[in-house]
């Protein structure tokens, strides 16, 4: 590729900036977005992220600068995947128990990233902008000459085994454990194991709804949680070798099409604008938590947030759980057991999850819908009822929760594919009944 397609080398930071890159000096035009002749014979093509009459703080939309237009592929035929879905009406009834599952290996024979999806669960409906799915991801070779776009929604990539690297139409980004990466609905990428030969997984969460962005801080203050300036975007490169055939996989309507195209579609050779991709280092997150007593809300760990219509109840909150010290006084540290009217999602990176000391593995992910009760098992309770209280760092532990104010549906796939926790529910058998009280 021609550019600096070295990954996240910092030169492009700060979420929801206005970003200018050029792979060629001089390809960028000034002044204007669509000069008569733009540099160098490249084509103009604007993505647009909102609705044109968005209002301007959210309105999200890049030029990119070309060598062939994106019309330049098609027709496009259906492509089947058993396993990917999409929406509510793409999950099955369930009753309202607490679901888990064990972590879902790799397939025996190597897949691809997007041949390697699995989805785990889901709500909503693309057509109408809501809802999120959870998927996994496994990819055991890179994609090649192939190409993924969603045009239902946003992805944000969470790896949990293995360095990713990520080509987009706007350049290169690298994401290992511990980073996430965001992709906006619309834009080309491929999703490669950044080790030749290497294996990668983890989670990919699909956005369907209004774009990420970071909450709100209301009396945090200006800075805290995830800071902006810590959101990498990448810079122009693109494929400078000869034209070979490529392949084109577009997710649209729940549906995936494919399509061929006689070059790479990663030809942006100069782009502007504020609807590109990131990857963030959850270990920049600035941690906020009780210096007093008290387990406090879980929003206190939101990373970013889509919004529904009625403020406060997310589409979808992603929430991270990342190494932090307790020192809460006189306080049941773990969560509470509570019922929530959101529905959770978990997965774990790697370590532990401070409410359940077993059971819960990385690579897994657990499921707790509206209303469903739920909280520390047996032997988390034990020991956080009776633990001195000195403070403590819960260290090498990164959870995350996807939380969505529309109840999630599990696929078939998470049902019966052979993975689900069965005995999930016997981590809360031994919680006796304590009530005592001492008459006289
Ligand atoms: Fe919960």
């Amino acid at each position: 590729m021609t550019g600096t397609a070295s990954p996240n080398d910092g030169r492009h930071c700060g979420f929801g900036n206005h970003f200018s890159s050029e792979a060629v000096p001089g390809a960028l035009p000034q002044g204007r977005n669509s000069p008569q002749k733009p540099p160098f014979g490249l084509y103009a093509e604007l993505l647009s992220g909102t609705a044109f009459t968005a209002p301007r703080h959210g309105n999200q939309r890049t030029w990119l600068y070309r060598r062939q237009p994106s019309v330049r592929s098609g027709p496009y035929a259906p492509h089947a995947h058993a396993l990917l879905k999409t929406g509510a009406r793409d999950g099955v009834d369930i009753p309202p128990d607490p679901l888990r599952w064990h972590p879902v290996p790799l397939p025996a024979e190597p897949l691809d990233f997007v041949d390697g999806l699995r989805t785990m669960v889901l709500n909503g409906d693309p057509d109408a902008q809501q809802g999120v799915a959870v998927h996994l991801y496994g990819a055991g070779k890179p994609m090649g000459s192939r190409a993924f776009v969603d045009v239902d929604g946003e992805l944000l990539l969470i790896p949990q085994e293995g360095a990713i690297r990520v080509t987009t139409e706007l350049g290169v980004l690298q994401a290992a454990p511990g980073e996430i990466l965001l992709l906006p609905r619309g834009m080309l990428f491929k999703v490669d194991p950044a080790v030749d030969g290497g294996s990668v997984r983890g989670y990919v969460c699909e956005n369907y709804g209004a774009a990420f962005r970071l909450p709100e801080l209301g009396p945090i203050g200006s800075n805290g949680l995830a800071n902006t300036r810590d959101f990498v975007a990448p810079v122009a490169a693109y494929d400078d070798g000869p034209a070979q055939p490529w392949e084109l996989i577009r997710k649209f309507g729940g549906a995936l099409w494919r399509a061929p195209a006689a070059a790479s579609p990663f030809n942006v050779v100069a782009w502007h604008g504020n609807l590109v991709p990131y990857v963030y280092d959850t270990r920049r997150f600035n941690t906020i938590g009780s210096i007093s007593f008290d387990h406090p809300d879980p929003s206190i760990f939101t990373v970013l947030t889509s919004p529904s219509d009625t403020p406060g109840w997310a589409n979808c909150d992603f929430v991270i759980f990342p190494p932090r010290w307790m020192v809460a006084e006189d306080t049941f540290r773990p969560p509470w057991y509570h019922r929530n009217v959101m529905s959770e999602c978990m997965g774990l990176v790697h370590g532990r999850f401070d409410a359940k000391e077993e059971g819960f593995l990385p690579g897994g992910l657990s499921l707790h819908n509206s209303m469903v009760p739920h909280g520390p098992d047996a032997d988390a309770f034990d020991k956080a009822s009776t633990a001195e209280l000195a403070p403590r760092k819960l260290d090498d532990t990164l959870a995350f929760m996807v939380e969505s104010r529309w109840r999630l549906r599990p696929t078939a796939f998470a049902l019966n594919g052979g993975h689900l926790d069965r005995s999930y529910a016997d981590c809360w058998a031994p919680l006796q009944d304590n009530f005592k009280v001492d008459r006289p």
